[in-house]
């Protein structure tokens, strides 16, 4: 089991134009001042830049990591997503300095912590770095208290220190119990505190919800996503988990065997995935055969050009070089299902119906074809009831077809 220390000196950081905002969950707020100006202090470090450069590594043969660069804004929160042994741990733990790498460069605040060219390698407990681990790595032998002071040094004021983590936390007064006596959620924000008790510049969380069960999941992220808004803390938090990379995540990296695939705002990597591998891993994608026409005249779309698919033309965003025959990108909420009529033929047959009680989703059979639809009223067709698709979204994402 690693842990990290960090040297513990506090400055305070002062965060102008953003409100506290703990109000609406239930983590007591004692970490900020509210200034008559309206900004607030926060004991902590001034949020940090971090920056990787050209970062690869390899176990034996497996290359894990290929040339991988990121730039993060100071105090903003970035998602590493990306499916099961893609590098999301590796990388995280180069840039807490707890792995070396073959090739590349960790700077943080402008301070080189690693670089394997010039022969940097900062210690880990003198990077001023947090860490929440995929397990979250509680001595299971240590006090809460005694968990959170494991990476303080031995200071008078390194109780009072502990005591502050574990109220910003919500677990003031639990320092004396054992890990065992506590809930997931409660070890889970034992493992924060630890992480935070220093004030570090950067905080690292891998995967830390992915021990808890769906409720009590939603409801720990949420509160922790409140308090690391309000410490400002720039944070890199590891996820397989879409949605939660969206919900936390002012900027999402989307990783993908040991490479970064995109780089992109939650709402601009749903919109406009680079290619159609993160296309499909964010979010539900239909991807339609179409085949591409310029727009006439007499066109009604808009986009440089449609694709005629088998729900008909679909404008496009751009067209893919040198591609005459494409797969569009189409999410199921930007598709609608009617009833046909003598002037509106049937374009697909109902094949399966899931209702998730918010919205339903339709799976169509069109032309061999399968269409998830998703309707946000209740259930209107059965199975096997004949349907139009019509598509409803604006200027579509496309790729260059792949051959079946
Ligand atoms: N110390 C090591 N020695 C050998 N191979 C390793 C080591 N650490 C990681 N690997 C391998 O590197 C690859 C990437 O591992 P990593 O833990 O970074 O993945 P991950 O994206 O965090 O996956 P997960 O979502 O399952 O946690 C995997 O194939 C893993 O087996
Ligand atoms: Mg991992």
């Amino acid at each position: 089991m690693v842990t990290l220390a960090w040297s513990a000196s506090r400055a305070n950081a002062r965060v102008r134009g953003r409100s506290p905002v703990l109000s609406a969950v239930s983590l007591p707020k004692v970490t900020t001042a509210v200034e008559p100006d309206g900004s607030w202090t926060v004991a902590g470090r001034m949020p940090c830049a971090v920056q990787v450069d050209h970062v690869s590594k390899a176990f034996g043969k497996l290359p894990v990591l290929v040339g991988v660069s990121l730039s993060i804004e100071p105090g903003s929160m970035v998602a590493l997503l990306g499916p099961s042994g893609c590098g999301k741990t590796t990388l995280l733990r180069i840039i807490a300095g707890l792995e070396s790498p073959d090739a590349g460069r960790v700077t943080v605040a402008g301070r080189v912590l690693t670089d394997r060219a010039a022969g940097v390698a900062v210690p880990p407990e003198s990077r001023q770095i947090g860490m929440v681990f995929q397990d979250w790595a509680l001595f299971p032998h240590l006090s809460v208290a005694r968990n959170v002071a494991y990476g303080l040094p031995k200071r008078a004021d390194s109780r009072a220190q502990v005591e502050r983590a574990l109220a910003m936390v919500g677990l003031q007064g639990l320092g004396d119990r054992m890990p065992s006596t506590l809930s997931g959620g409660q070890q889970q924000r034992v493992a924060l505190a630890r992480a935070i008790a220093p004030a570090p510049s950067v905080l690292l969380l891998d995967e830390p919800f992915s021990n808890l069960d769906t409720a009590l999941r939603v409801q720990v992220r949420s509160e922790v996503h409140a308090l690391l808004v309000e410490l400002g803390i720039t944070t890199i938090f590891v996820t397989h988990d879409q949605e939660e990379a969206f919900v936390l995540g002012d900027q999402v990296a989307v990783m993908h065997d040991g490479r970064i695939a995109q780089v992109a705002s939650p709402a601009e990597l749903y919109r406009h995935p680079a290619d159609r591998w993160v296309a499909t891993f964010v979010g539900e994608a239909n991807l339609l055969r179409g085949s591409v026409r310029p727009v006439g005249s007499a066109a009604t779309v808009s986009g440089p050009a449609v694709a005629d698919t088998v729900i008909g033309a679909v404008p496009l965003a751009q067209l893919p070089v040198g591609s005459r025959e494409v797969d569009v990108l189409v999410r199921p909420e930007q598709l609608s299902v009617t009833a046909p009529s003598p002037v509106t033929p049937a374009t697909g047959v109902v094949v399966l119906i899931e209702y998730y009680g918010h919205d339903t989703v339709y799976v169509v059979d069109a032309g061999g074809e399968r269409l998830r639809v998703r309707e946000t009223a209740e259930p209107l067709f059965g199975r096997g009831d004949p349907v139009v698709v019509r598509y409803a979204g604006g200027p579509a994402m496309a790729y260059p077809a792949e051959r079946e």
